[in-house]
This record gives C-alpha cells, sequence and structure tokens, in this order.
C-alpha cells in the first residue's frame, strides 16, 4: 500500500469520555473485528494490559477502509490514558499525523482533554473535534460545540456528533480521517528510519515493539541499530495489529506494526528510540528522552525473611515495565530493602498493588520524595532522590549555594462554585495561578505553577473531595525552580530513625514536624523507658512527644497455675522480640513503621 494511501491517527480524550468504545465501534464497522468478536477483544485486551503493568490502553490497531472506490489501510494509534504517562502520549503522538479530539456531551472539556489538545498542538497536528454521548439526555452538544471553539479555536463546522454507545454516525468518522488527515510522507528508497512508540512485555515471545516506519523498510531477519543505547538487534518477527499481531514479513514508509526484535527485557525498548539499519546511521527523530521517574520511595519487605522472596518479585515487575528504575537501599531502620522511581504516584500504588496481589508480598513503602537539585559553589549539581543523601548542615553553609525542585504546569478544571475552595487549596500546596478562562457561564479552567513534590502526596484526593468530584486535573513538567527546601528528621530518644526522614519546604515544618511527631508516637508502642519522640531540623527541635514507661509484665494475668499458658505466653513474647528492630534503646516493631507510613 503506498503512503498516500495510509493514515495514522489517534483518539485523544479525557478518562471516560468513550475512548475505547469509539476505538472497537470503528474496528466493527471496518470488519477488523466482527461484532460478537468485540466483546470477547474487550476481555482478551484487558489480559494484556495486566501484563504490560499500567499503561492503561485500548488498542494500537491497523483497519482496512474502502473510499471512493479505493482502499485505505488506516493505523489507530493509542495513547495511555494517565497524567503519569504524559512523555509517552507525546512520543504516540509522534507517530501519528493527525488527531481525533473526543469529547462527551454531557461533561465537556475537562483537564485531560485540555491537556492532549495541546500535546498535539505543539505538534502541529490537524485534529478533528467528536461530541460523543450524545444520547444522553445530560447531553449539553452546543455549549459543548462552544467549549471547543472557544478554548482551542478549532473549526467546528462540520463536527461529528456521534453516540459510540449507540453506533450513532460513526460511518461519519473514517472518511474526515482520509480528507482531513494527510498522509505520512516517507520515502521507501531511503535508508531505514524506524520510530519506537510503545512496548510491552509478552510472556512467550518477549519484548514486542511497535514502531512507524519513517523512511525505508524493514523486513524479517533485517540487523538494526537503536540510535539511543548503539545495541545491534535481529528481527524475527515483523507484521501489523489487525488486531492481533498478523506477520508480513515487513514494513514500508508510511506503515505502523509490531517488531519483534531479540531484547530480552522491556528496559532496552525506550519509547521514542529510533532505529537504522546496521552499518547505515541515519539522523534519530527529535524529541526523545529516556525514561525519567519523577517519584522514588523506598520498599522494604515487613517481614525481613521475605526479602528473597520480594526481589525475585521486584525483577518480575520491572521486566514488565520500562519506566521503573532500581536500587538496592539498606536502611538502619529497616533493613535491607529498594529505592525505586517511577513515573508519578499512580505508577507508584499500581506497583505497590501488584506486587501485594499478584505476589503476595506485605511491603513498607517510605514517604515518596521527587528529586531535587542541589547546585554547588563550583557550578557543578547533583540530584538528591533519597533524604539520606541530602547535605548536611556544614555541606550546606560551604559548599551549596542553592536547592531547586522540579515544579509543574497544572490544569484545573471546575464548576465556578468550587473556584474558592480550590484556590485555597492550590495556595496552600505553594500554587501560583498563571490564568484563568471561563469555559462556559458554569466552569472555568484555571492554571497554576505548583511543585511537583506537593502533588505527590495527597492533592489529587484534596481537589476531589473538595470540589465533590466535579474538578479535573492533569499537568505537564516545568523544570526546576529555585526553593527553600530543608531535611526533617525523625528522632526517637535522639536518634535519627533513617527510614523517617523527609525533604521539605521551610514552610511546611512547623505542621508536618507537629504532625509527623503525634502519629509516630501514636504506633509505639510503650517501652520500659519513656521515649521521646522528635522532629528536628539539622539541631533544631521542631515537635516533642514523649511515651510513658511501662512495665509489660504478661505472666501476671496468669495467676500462677497454669504453667502451659505461661509458658506459650513467653514463648509468644519472644516470638514477638524477633521481629523488633532496636532504635538506640528502644524496641520497634516494624509494624510500627508500616502503620506510620501508611496513615501518612
Ligand atoms: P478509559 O479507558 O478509562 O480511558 O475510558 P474510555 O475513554 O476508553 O471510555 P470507555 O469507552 O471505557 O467508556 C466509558 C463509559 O462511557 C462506558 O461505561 C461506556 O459504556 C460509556 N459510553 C461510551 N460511549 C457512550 C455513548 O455514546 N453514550 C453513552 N450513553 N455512554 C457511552
Amino acid at each position: 500500500i503506498p503512503a498516500q494511501d495510509i493514515r495514522n491517527f489517534s483518539i485523544i480524550a479525557h478518562v471516560d469520555h468513550g475512548k475505547s468504545t469509539l476505538a472497537d465501534k470503528l474496528l466493527e464497522l471496518t470488519g477488523t473485528i466482527s461484532l460478537h468478536q468485540s466483546h470477547q477483544q474487550v476481555l482478551d485486551k484487558l489480559n494484556v494490559e495486566r501484563e504490560r503493568g499500567i499503561t492503561i490502553k485500548a488498542q494500537t490497531c491497523s483497519m482496512f477502509y474502502k473510499y471512493k472506490g479505493k482502499e485505505y489501510l488506516l493505523n489507530l494509534i493509542d495513547t495511555p490514558g494517565h497524567v503519569d504517562f504524559n512523555y509517552e502520549v507525546s512520543r504516540s503522538l509522534a507517530a501519528c499525523q493527525g488527531s481525533i479530539l473526543l469529547v462527551d456531551a454531557s461533561q465537556g472539556i475537562q483537564a485531560q482533554t485540555a491537556a492532549n489538545f495541546w500535546l498535539a498542538f505543539n505538534q502541529d497536528l490537524p485534529i478533528l473535534p467528536v461530541i460523543n454521548k450524545i444520547d444522553l439526555e445530560s447531553a449539553n452538544t452546543k455549549s459543548v460545540i462552544s467549549q471547543i471553539e472557544n478554548s482551542f479555536g478549532l473549526d467546528t463546522t462540520d463536527i461529528c456528533l456521534i453516540s459510540a454507545k449507540l453506533g450513532i454516525n460513526i460511518d461519519k468518522i473514517l472518511p474526515k480521517v482520509i480528507e482531513k488527515i494527510p498522509h505520512p510522507n516517507g520515502d521507501i528508497n531511503k535508508p531505514l528510519k524506524a520510530f519506537l512508540f510503545d512496548s510491552w512485555y509478552d510472556t512467550y515471545v518477549g519484548v514486542v515493539c511497535l514502531m512507524a516506519i519513517v523512511d525505508g523498510k524493514l523486513q524479517k531477519g533485517d540487523k538494526i541499530v537503536s540510535a539511543y543505547s548503539e545495541l545491534k538487534y535481529e528481527v524475527s518477527d515483523i507484521g501489523i495489529m489487525y488486531p492481533e499481531q498478523v506477520p508480513t514479513g515487513y514494513l514500508h514508509a508510511g506503515q505502523v506494526g509490531y517488531a519483534i526484535l531479540s531484547m530480552k527485557v522491556a528496559a532496552e525498548a525506550h519509547i521514542g528510540d529510533t532505529f537504522y539499519h546496521y552499518k547505515c546511521p541515519v539522523e534519530p527523530l527529535p524529541g526523545f528522552e529516556p525514561a525519567k521517574p519523577m517519584v522514588f520511595a523506598g520498599i522494604f519487605p515487613v517481614d525481613a525473611n521475605e526479602f528473597n522472596k520480594l526481589d525475585e518479585s521486584i525483577k518480575k515487575l520491572t521486566l514488565n515495565d520500562a519506566s521503573v528504575s532500581v536500587q538496592k537501599e539498606t536502611s538502619m531502620a529497616l533493613g535491607q530493602g529498594w529505592r525505586i522511581g517511577f513515573l508519578g504516584t499512580l505508577h507508584m500504588d499500581v506497583f505497590q498493588q501488584r506486587l501485594e496481589e499478584e505476589y503476595d508480598a506485605s511491603v513498607i513503602v517510605t514517604q515518596p520524595t521527587v528529586p531535587y537539585k542541589i547546585v554547588y559553589r563550583d557550578g557543578k549539581s547533583k540530584f538528591v532522590r533519597n533524604p539520606s543523601e541530602f547535605p548536611d548542615p556544614d555541606e550546606m553553609s560551604y559548599n551549596v549555594v542553592e536547592l531547586q525542585e522540579p515544579m509543574v504546569m497544572a490544569t484545573i478544571i471546575l464548576p465556578n462554585d468550587y473556584m474558592g475552595v480550590i484556590m485555597d487549596l492550590c495556595g496552600g500546596k505553594r500554587g501560583e495561578q498563571v490564568d484563568y478562562n471561563s469555559l462556559d457561564e458554569h466552569r472555568v479552567m484555571m492554571r497554576y505553577t505548583l511543585p511537583l513534590s506537593e502533588i505527590v502526596t495527597d492533592f489529587h484526593d484534596e481537589l476531589k473531595s473538595r470540589s465533590s468530584g466535579y474538578a479535573s486535573f492533569d499537568y505537564e513538567d516545568m523544570g526546576y525552580k529555585a526553593s527553600d527546601v530543608v531535611k526533617m528528621n525523625l528522632l526517637i530518644n535522639k536518634k535519627p530513625v533513617d527510614a523517617l526522614a523527609a525533604i521539605l519546604h521551610r514552610s511546611q515544618v512547623q505542621i508536618v514536624g507537629r504532625d509527623w511527631a503525634k502519629r509516630l508516637s501514636e504506633v509505639i508502642p510503650k517501652q520500659l523507658y519513656e521515649v521521646a519522640i522528635q522532629t528536628a531540623i539539622g539541631g533544631k527541635v521542631i515537635a516533642r512527644e514523649t511515651i510513658s514507661a511501662l512495665r509489660k509484665n504478661v505472666t501476671a494475668k496468669c495467676y500462677g497455675g497454669d504453667v502451659t499458658r505461661k509458658m506459650k505466653l513467653l514463648e509468644k513474647q519472644k516470638e514477638g522480640k524477633k521481629k523488633m528492630k532496636m532504635i538506640g534503646n528502644v524496641e520497634l516493631p516494624q509494624k510500627a513503621f508500616y502503620d506510620f507510613l501508611s496513615k501518612g
């Protein structure tokens, strides 16, 4: 099929606006899946999704479609559905020549609609607006049309109004895709330039890469090289997604499909990477970035005996997920564990959940930290991803000129009535308003710069609860900014507990310091001595709680008589002791850390 008869497009939408339903309907319409298959299809994909971790995806798929007597090859390129994966969305868009912007007729433009629109717009992609769910009684199509015109400046003269669920006007979409979206501009006679935009790990065949062939031709048996890693691979299978992998033996310029290379782990497939034929290097496509974890946390087994098992489980999980980074970490308080980097907090939550559910592990996760940048007197700088690497007060005063923290640009869309409470929330999180526009008479779109560290904790939950669920939120990277951050230690009888240190902004030290001391004092069992819990910055104490002493005499309850019962109790107490950690002279059960950190 010549490149003129190919269209590569994506559907971008806010969560739940109907992207998967529409994709399924397009596959049905083109006969790519049969009607009774479509249900089955969804089920199959869920399995694959589970396998590949959290990239919550519909499907990347090829379709054949006859229009005005000519057959076209249409490639629907899927984009991940969550803000943690903005980079991946931008790479998926880089493999397309246009996008369908799908908006729910009853919900209107939401934060992810806007964020995805800007990603596509900045890549100069033509954008076809489509309004979905016109069957709903609460549909407000007119207002949504004017939102699209006013906020995005898109032409809505012959906008498609559809119901993906009921199949209304689905047939109007593909003719528009063919007419309004340009064909890919590749040259089959030029040296190979292949663009990797997605990948996953398949238990049977290994790493599957999705590629867009920009120039040239890629064939089974070809030897190719990654422009980023310079590693060499051989193509063992290649073809199109129709809707499953269908081998074709080759892909040529303009086409999109899968390729199986001899890659061992998903981490070798760098999204955004360019491949070329061995000994035929080409200029790589712009915009590539290696995976950049932005949220780091320590993960430790609740039971130290589980270390090896957990190590295996973490290895298996990361085999599937190229975007996590893993390093071993040793904590005085929590023992052996790992420092794991994630793209965002959803990514982190899902990782933890999968460890617990699929691998039956109980883990302690420390307070997440974003990467802070330390700028030294000699102009050099370094990133700190763990409070234990934070410069000590001496080093700070002699050697450090500036501390910087990562910032984001957040887009928040919400009903007018909640503006006050949400502005308070953003202000309390050190946010600064950048602009503010009315979407219609009921809703506004606000943009704020916020420190990333403030939104990796409870920002999203707070936003939802304070707006009764009506506010939506998305963000993008904004680089680093100077910031007055400090390291706070938690001390138990004057001994700092490494796993409980945190880096925070000076303005929050008082509130967080008091809260932490109080919460820690609530989870530490009484000891034979009095125990002092303090939070401190350097030598300066911020807050203190005291746990009074208790002589714990378990046998006192036994009235002397029953010896076996007494033995059992003593035995039990010994068991309990084994799981205790000594911090200074204080005995701590690992569970105290778990309780403290999971209630955070
Ligand atoms: P994510 O996969 O979470 O990103 O959502 P999505 O955008 O893929 O949405 P999905 O297709 O899963 O649809 C979300 C919900 O909206 C489902 O319950 C669909 O049945 C429903 N839905 C989709 N299209 C329509 C429509 O045209 N009308 C109505 N009434 N409901 C629809």
